[in-house]
Parts: structure tokens; sequence; C-alpha cells
């Protein structure tokens, strides 16, 4: 399918992903039109070794040191791009800086493999809505648009990977699945910010994402009525979702767009849902920021 232009969803260990050969113009395209994504949002480039990704983007010192320490596994870096990267410029959506991306999950690494070239993939869910962590989540939405979906059972992280901009000044673009501190610590510097107001080059970084259909509630004490509650940690006589009783946040980053989809279902056309606090380091980051936008005003 990949070979010939096709869509095929797969799991990574973060989120499913909606590949495509990320040198073909017609199968980058096809993603967009999937997704229904704006075109300014560019795609994530997944490699199976990092040698690969030497070919796409030009490595400097930090990047050599962030891959190695951390690749195959959850974090995205943005470099400039290489100079016969041979990828289609629907990827990049034009900019002169590519997201390279070497994922950890055993499927992932085999599908590749097999291909043997670069696969465009974001997130395999239509563009604003709930990240998939299984692949009946991505046959719900995208069925009928994709070719194939290889089912790897649950995501192991959850949440999408940690994507660092090193086109400048180390940049955290993205909270995720690799938390930030561990960034910090190999690089022996601090992440700046992405700068507020900054043009969103990740369709994370737009307000409202990760959306379900009923509104949500944050830093919730306990459900009101008509609202499904989404606990974390052990809540007195709160009946109904935990993201992870033994407040564990890698337990509830894998918990999350999958408790997300439940509580959405449960809530039905006129509920809300609430979700307990939530710490906010470590994997607590990337939880909250998924949050707070699936939370944000809609439109
Ligand atoms: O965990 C993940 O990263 C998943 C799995 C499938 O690998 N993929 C994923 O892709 O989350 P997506 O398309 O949903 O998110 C890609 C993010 C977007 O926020 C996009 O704007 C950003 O990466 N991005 C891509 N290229 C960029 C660039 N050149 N500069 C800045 N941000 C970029
Ligand atoms: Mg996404």
């Amino acid at each position: 399918f990949l070979a010939a232009g096709g869509l095929v969803a797969f799991p990574t260990e973060t989120v499913y992903g909606l590949g495509g050969d990320a040198r073909s113009d017609r199968a980058v395209a096809t993603i967009f039109d999937a997704k229904g994504r704006p075109r300014f949002n560019p795609l994530i480039v997944h490699v199976a070794i990092a040698e690969n990704a030497r070919a796409i983007a030009r490595f400097d010192e930090r990047a050599d040191r962030l891959a190695s320490a951390f690749w195959p596994g959850p974090m995205t870096l943005v470099l400039p791009l290489a100079v016969r990267h041979g990828l289609s410029p629907l990827v990049t959506a034009d900019l002169p800086t590519v997201a390279v991306r070497v994922p950890a999950h055993p499927v992932a690494q085999a599908l590749l493999s097999a291909f043997g070239g670069p696969l465009a993939a974001p997130s395999a869910n239509p563009s604003g809505r709930v990240s998939p962590t299984r692949a009946d989540h991505v046959l719900g939405e995208l069925s009928g648009r994709i070719a194939a979906v290889i089912d790897g059972g649950a995501c192991a992280v959850g949440v999408e990977s940690t994507i660092v901009g090193l086109d400048g000044p180390a940049r955290l673009l993205r909270p995720g699945g690799l938390p930030r501190e561990a960034i910090e610590a190999c690089l022996g510097t601090a992440l700046a910010e992405h700068g507020e107001g900054a043009l969103p080059t990740a369709p994370g970084q737009l307000r409202s994402h990760y959306a379900p259909d009923a509104p949500i509630r944050l830093e919730a004490t306990g459900p009101l009525p008509g609202e499904t509650w989404i606990g974390f940690g052990r809540h007195e006589g709160a009946a109904g979702l935990n993201l992870s009783v033994g407040s564990d946040l890698v337990e509830a980053a894998a918990n999350l767009f999958h408790m997300l989809r439940l509580a959405d279902a449960a809530a039905g056309r006129n509920g809300a849902i609430a979700v307990a606090p939530i710490p906010d380091h470590g994997l607590g980051r990337a939880i909250n920021d998924r949050l707070r936008r699936a939370a944000a005003p809609r439109g």
C-alpha cells in the first residue's frame, strides 16, 4: 500500500501514526486530506535509524547528543533541512526545517525497515480531535479514508513525542512522552519556551486541539451533576474513570486519550467531562498540555 502511495496507520510507542511516503507529493497530500489538516501544519518524518535522519536533516552537536541518548524513543527533533533531502515540500509546509523521529515500537520499526524509506506520519485522527492509542480508535474515525491499520494493541506511552526545536537556541515546541527534565539534563541547559504569539508551526500549538465533543472542566475536585468524572489518585467516593489510582503519571499518560474517548461517549449529547488535577512535572506536563487544549474554546 505504501509503495503505491497509499496510507497505512501503524502503532508507535506514543500514539498511532497515519503513514505515507514522505517523498511523494501525492501520498503526503492524501494524508492532509484524510485528516482534514491545514496545510500550514508540517508533518513529522519517521525513519528506522538515526543514520537515515542524517540524510534528511543537518545535525549539530546538540542533535547528536539527544539522538544518541533518546532514539529510538518518544522525541522529535526539528532541524535544518539537509541539501538533498528528497522529501515532498508538502511535508515541511515549505519551511527550511524538518521534524524527524525514530520510533521505538517494534511494529513501527519493522514497517520502516520493510518500506525502506521515510514515512510522514501525523497522529492518525481527524485534525483537532483526540489522538488514537488503539487500532479501533483509528478505524472509528478514519475507516474508508485509509488503506489499512496495523493493530499493535494499546500504545505504551500514550501521549505524542516531545518536540525539541534545534534550529536556534534549544526550544520545547511540544511537551510529550519524553520528560523535559531528561532533555535538559542531557543538554546541560534549560529549554526555552516556544514564543507566545509565534505562528503555530505545530498543530499541537493550536489552542483548541485533542478535543472530544463534550466540554471539559479541569482541576475538578469531584463531578457536578451531569458530569462524567476522570480521576487521578484516590478521591473519596468518586465513581467513574481514573487515570491512575496510584498517582502514577506514566500510567496516567498511557490511559489519557482512551479515557477521554470513554468519558466523551458516557457524557453523551448534553453531558460534560470533569478531570481531577494532575501534578505538573514529568509526564504530567504533557498530560496538562493536552487537557488544556482539549478544554480550550472551540472553533
Ligand atoms: O508521537 C508523535 O510524534 C506522533 C507519532 C505518530 O509519531 N506524531 C505526531 O504527529 O504527533 P502530529 O502531526 O500530530 O504532530 C506533529 C507536530 C505538529 O505539532 C507539527 O506542527 C510539528 O510536529 N512540526 C512538524 N514539522 C515541524 C517544523 N519543521 N517545525 C516546527 N514544528 C514542526
Ligand atoms: Mg496530532
